[in-house]
């Protein structure tokens, strides 16, 4: 199977009551880690591509690594998606560049502003027969180089996302209702606690999500900020040197019920920075003397891969849906 649009994937994680898993990509061995899980569990899988991903690894190079993947695994459908892009070069770029699908970020303008550059975008777009999500509302934490401090994100407001939507013409909307960039979602102050003394942070706005969905009934929604931040990782990063005291993510139960409803992608990048740099930090405590790259990459591809397994069974739903 070549690369593909998220269209159908979507329609049926709409109907089917599960979402798509959209993994950030950065390296040969997160490539291979995803879609190893997602080939084996016959899942269909989003790789996705940040603009500091591509500065980092160079477009052409994860095309081709991303083309590579796709043919070691051709039951499954993959799609190339373009993780926030910041504006209209950036994502022509990516569509005449390969990518199937492109995230046009505008939600840090005005209303009308948004509208204009997601519209800009949605035409070239679908002239090259690639598919666009957009964003309304603002999540807090770091996304490339914007930063939003927490307590100054703004829920998505359901009275918008219709004329959003038909204006743009965009295929998928990515709304606010609680999530967050990076491995510090909440600050301890937001969060209550439970009787063992652990965080618990503020439950997902589910009223805003069920209002977006009376309004855009069938129309595939998108959550960004969805990693869990596993605590047994933060105390991998911690006992083997790392220092993240008070990471915390959402808790998987929540974004599970999100994929019944109109939810059809579901972003998880941080889980898999923090799965890999747990077992390399494990890894060089344990073998001071080695010094071999494919040595300790091979657990942290390894923990990619158990990571993304484990997403798609519990968190996702997706698995044996691309059968
Ligand atoms: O939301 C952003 C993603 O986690 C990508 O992060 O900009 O560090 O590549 P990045
Ligand atoms: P996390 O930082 O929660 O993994 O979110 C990733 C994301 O939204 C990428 O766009
Ligand atoms: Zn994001």
């Amino acid at each position: 199977m070549a690369l593909v649009t998220t269209k159908e994937m979507f329609e049926k994680a709409y109907d089917g009551g599960y979402a798509i898993g959209a993994f950030n990509v950065n390296n040969m061995e997160i490539v291979q880690g995803i879609t190893e899980a997602a080939g084996e569990l016959k899942s269909p899988v989003i790789l996705q591509v940040s603009k500091g991903a591509r500065a980092y690894a160079n477009h052409k190079y994860l095309v081709k690594m991303v083309e590579a993947a796709v043919e070691e695994n051709p039951e499954i459908p993959i799609a190339l998606h373009l993780d926030h892009g910041d504006s209209f070069e950036l994502c022509k770029s990516c569509i005449d560049g390969g990518f199937t699908s492109v995230m046009i970020d505008a939600s840090s303008k005005s209303f009308e502003d948004n509208i204009a550059l997601t519209k800009q975008v949605v035409e070239y777009a679908h002239a090259h027969g690639v598919v666009v999500e957009a964003e309304l509302g603002t999540l807090a934490g770091v996304e490339d180089e914007v930063c939003v401090e927490s307590g100054n994100e703004s829920y998505t407001r359901p009275e918008e996302v219709e004329e959003f939507v038909s204006r743009t013409g965009c295929d998928s909307l990515a709304i606010a209702i609680g999530t967050s960039h990076g491995a510090y979602k909440f600050t301890a102050a937001q969060c209550t606690r439970n009787e063992q003394g652990i965080l618990v942070p503020p439950p997902l706005r589910f009223d805003v999500l069920h209002g977006v969905i009376e309004r855009l009934p069938g129309f595939p929604i998108v959550l960004h900020g969805s990693s869990s931040v596993p605590q047994e990782f933060v105390a991998m990063v911690n006992q083997y040197g790392g220092n993240m005291p008070d990471a915390i993510g959402i808790p998987e139960d929540q974004l599970r019920e999100a994929a019944k409803l109109a939810v059809c992608k579901i972003n998880i990048d941080s889980d898999i920075r923090l799965a890999m740099t747990g077992n390399i930090r494990k890894y060089f405590a344990e073998h001071p003397d080695h010094f071999d790259p494919r040595q300790y990459l091979k657990p942290a591809r390894q923990a990619v891969k158990d990571m993304v397994a484990h997403k798609i069974v519990n968190v996702l739903g997706s698995d044996g849906k691309a059968l």
